[in-house]
């Protein structure tokens, strides 16, 4: 039995396959019946979010405002010039002061650590809205996506063509638990983080999994079934922009990249997306799952914010993953 209550939701290393799986399958069902059945399922009302916010967001923003109040709760948006935290006062402090009046917190920061002190000294469940070391909640969205699209995970095999970053380490630590072949290209300099690395590659070989790095985009690309990807530069690296340009100049996915993979391939990006990383042939076609994998964001938060808060019985018939 997966059980979620009152934990927090910081990266994919601390949940085991199944619970990945019912987060899911959770998030398949809420759309079932909210979106396509049009069901008033309001489990969280009276229940609030605070939203912890450093960085600029959109997506992450909107789908936990919008699906909080779909499932009856209310969401506080704190963006960077509101909130004290780091600036006036304490994470220690508005830790604790938060968690006095919300029932979870959701925080967008600079460095990972500290929304592990924030998770650490909160007595609500904390959720990573994005680090500079990890985006948890992008990757299930992705794996939503994924499954409606193929109808199943396991013996797809995706290939990440792009920088060593946030969005590739969660993505690696998901791929390896759920038994998905995953293959990597980044530019020499680029590579995922080396204990990221490590963790996800023994994770991999205990499911016997293939994971594979190398700064061949077309060697990562061969025979994909999924070709993912994100910006070049992430928030706080704009200074190191015109280098990056450079360094990334033979890893932008182009119809011709695209030849080697399988011809049912579909491309993913967490956006926001800018025009170098991607030509417009590739990132407005009729391959591009980009709009579907923004929407599922919100399914999958709201599927995170029910389970941490209360247990969520699926009603849906449990998938083949
Ligand atoms: N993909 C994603 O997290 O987007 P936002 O930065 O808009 O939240
Ligand atoms: N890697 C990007 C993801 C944005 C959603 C960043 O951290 O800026």
């Amino acid at each position: 039995p997966v059980r979620f209550a009152g934990r927090d939701f910081l990266t994919l290393r601390d949940f085991n396959r199944s619970e990945i799986e019912h987060l899911l399958w959770s998030s398949l069902c809420l759309k079932s019946r909210i979106k396509e059945n049009g069901e008033d399922y309001r489990p969280l009302l009276g229940k609030s979010i605070g939203m912890i916010f450093q960085k600029r967001s959109t997506r992450t923003r909107l789908s936990t405002e919008t699906g909080m109040t779909l499932l009856g709760g209310h969401a506080a948006f704190l963006g960077p010039s509101d909130v004290h935290l780091g600036v006036n006062e304490t994470i220690k402090d508005s830790a604790r002061v938060l968690s006095g009046m919300v029932d979870l917190i959701l925080g967008r920061v600079y460095d990972h650590q500290d929304i592990t002190d924030l998770a650490d000294e909160a007595s609500v469940p904390v959720i990573n809205g994005l680090s500079d070391l990890y985006h948890p909640l992008q990757i299930l969205a992705d794996f939503v996506t994924l499954q409606e699209h193929f109808g199943f995970l396991q013996g797809l095999k995706i290939a990440w063509v792009g920088d060593g970053n946030n969005i590739l380490h969660s993505l690696m630590y998901g791929c390896a638990k759920l038994g998905i072949e995953l293959s990597v290209a980044t530019p020499l300099g680029y590579e995922p983080d080396k204990e990221v690395t490590q963790y996800a590659i023994s994770l991999a070989s205990r499911n016997k999994t293939n994971f594979n790095l190398t700064q061949n985009p077309f060697d990562a690309v061969y025979r994909a079934d999924v070709i993912v990807t994100d910006t070049w530069i992430s928030m706080g690296q704009e200074e190191e922009k015109i280098k990056r340009l450079n360094d990334f100049s033979a890893f932008q996915i182009d119809r011709k990249m695209l030849r080697e993979a399988n011809g049912n391939w579909v491309f993913m990006h967490c956006l926001p997306r800018k025009p170098e990383e991607v030509t417009d042939d590739v990132f407005y076609s009729k391959n591009s799952l980009v709009w579907q994998e923004a929407e599922n964001r919100k399914w999958s938060v709201m599927a995170v914010m029910l389970n941490l808060l209360k247990h969520y019985e699926p009603k849906l018939p449990r998938p083949l993953f």
